[in-house]
């Protein structure tokens, strides 16, 4: 046989490179991807209602799956058609400062009419997502945001894989995104939550299932300011990752699985119900407010295999393991807002807010979505393992968002955090203290804000320098 070498060296394409499989893999190129941001029409109510106005990437709602192998390089050429300035967010890939999306702090927005070309090498598998990180109360919530799958080596043991993005909107009566993007009074309370939650980009009619199948179900919630909190009828979810990293397979507290915006949970569903049967899926969160989000109906066939009570923990993702005992602390203090009962938050010691911001991190706002100049709330020491003790001082949740990095919680409330979890958004009830931890291990300046868009713009952001 003739070596590889002197096959490649000669020049022999593609028809001779069959007869060597490892060759041509090596040789692959890496994963390639566009995404035109564009203004679009979208049938969110359904077929049979008008099209809503949205911005969205190559027309679709949500924008594309992208869907790579962990480990293996990505490349990703966004194009700007809107007439306005954007850049593209990974959400929670630990990925290059550069590639990190953040307008004028990481990169030079993308003017209208220009193209970016971002890469990375997702160095963990799981469930992530990507979105406009400009202008972002209007490009987020108006359509720009889509899923990125990061698959592990290994399938998963399950008979099928699905991904429920959800989104929220304030839609008029002919099914328009209403205008009034960052009022005030809603920038000091919960933010903009909607009136009409979607799956996949419309309003869901239900996820056909068959009994007996064992489902991973992949939750986004990709929601401008929307908590979710859902409960599946008749089923018992198993949490078997949280923001894309695995975690001990657990059920949920109380058999509600808790999203806060931008967060993810993978679930295992046994699909145990009975055939022909429709179950909902419901967000309770906002008490008095509960409506289904979706249902699963069930095909007619009967069940055709027997319950499975192991759940297989995934394979684990190559996080840096934070040293506690030698950890830097750093408090990291939430406050500002309305009061529950509609009183202005006592403002004493917030000190440098500016005239627009509602919110505060340790006394200082930065508003907006990113901005060249920003300076760091704190200088972390490249390699450094540090803990970051985060208190809400305020009346209200808050799913705090760290770039570039996942973090391990350690503490709610003083309690140790069970199941090994890991994430990078993590959600804080009123008055909630959480601690966590992660390894400064690669440069660059790195956000750390609200994900209720609405905070973030109005106060709730910083910068965390590592250098
Ligand atoms: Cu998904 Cu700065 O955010
Ligand atoms: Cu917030």
């Amino acid at each position: 046989m003739v070596d590889r070498r002197t096959l490649l060296q000669a020049g022999v394409g593609l028809a001779a490179a069959g007869m060597f499989p490892h060759a041509v893999r090596a040789q692959t190129p890496r994963a390639e991807y566009n995404l035109v941001a564009a203004i679009a029409r979208s049938p969110i109510l359904g077929e049979r209602r008008p099209g809503t106005e949205v911005w969205s990437y190559n027309g679709s709602l949500p924008g594309p799956e992208i869907r790579v192998r962990q480990g293996k390089p990505v490349r990703i050429i966004v194009r700007n058609d809107l007439s306005e300035s954007t850049t593209v967010h990974w959400h929670g890939i630990r990925l290059p400062n550069n590639m990190d999306g953040v307008p004028d702090l990481t990169q030079r927005p993308i003017a209208p009419g220009e193209s970016f070309t971002y890469e990375f090498t997702p160095p963990d598998a799981g469930t992530f997502w990507y979105h406009s990180h400009s202008n972002s109360l209007q490009q987020l919530g108006r359509g720009l945001a889509g899923p990125l799958i990061v698959e592990e080596a290994e399938r998963y043991p399950v008979d099928r894989d699905l991904v429920w993005m959800f989104a929220d909107w304030r839609l008029t009566a002919d099914a328009q995104i209403a205008s009034g993007f960052g009022n005030a009074m809603e920038a000091a309370m919960s933010g903009r939550v909607g009136n009409t939650v979607t799956v996949n980009g419309a309003i869901s009619g239900g996820e056909q299932v068959h009994a007996g199948e064992r489902i991973r179900l992949r939750l986004i919630n990709g929601a401008l300011a929307r908590i979710m909190a859902l409960r599946f009828e008749g089923h018992r979810p198993v949490v078997i990752a949280v923001d894309g990293q695995p975690c001990e397979p657990h059920q949920p507290a109380d058999g509600r699985v808790l999203l806060g915006p931008a967060m993810r949970i993978d679930i295992v569903l046994d699909l145990q119900g009975e055939p022909g049967r429709r179950y909902a899926v419901r967000d309770d969160f906002y008490e008095d407010l509960a409506y289904t989000v979706t249902h699963l109906n069930y095909g007619a066939n009967a069940a055709s295999r027997t319950t499975r009570d192991n759940y297989v923990p995934l394979p684990g993702n190559p996080l840096p393991e934070p040293d506690l005992a030698g950890a830097e602390p750093h408090q990291i203090v939430l406050q500002g807002g309305m009061m529950g009962g509609g009183m202005m938050h006592d403002m004493g010691g917030m000190s440098g807010m500016a005239h627009d911001a509602s919110w505060s991190i340790n006394g200082h706002s930065m508003t907006g979505d990113g901005q060249g100049g920003m300076p760091p709330l704190l200088t972390l020491p490249q390699g450094r393992s540090i803990v970051l003790k985060m208190q809400n001082q305020t009346a209200w949740w808050h799913p705090m968002h760290l770039h570039g990095y996942s973090f391990k919680l350690l503490r709610r409330n003083g309690a140790p955090v069970p199941y090994r979890q890991w994430g990078d958004t993590v959600l804080l009830a009123p008055n909630d203290n959480v601690d966590v931890a992660f390894v400064a291990d690669h440069p660059g300046k790195w956000m750390l804000h609200c994900h209720i868009t609405d905070h973030q713009v109005s106060g709730m952001m910083s910068v965390l320098d590592v250098s």
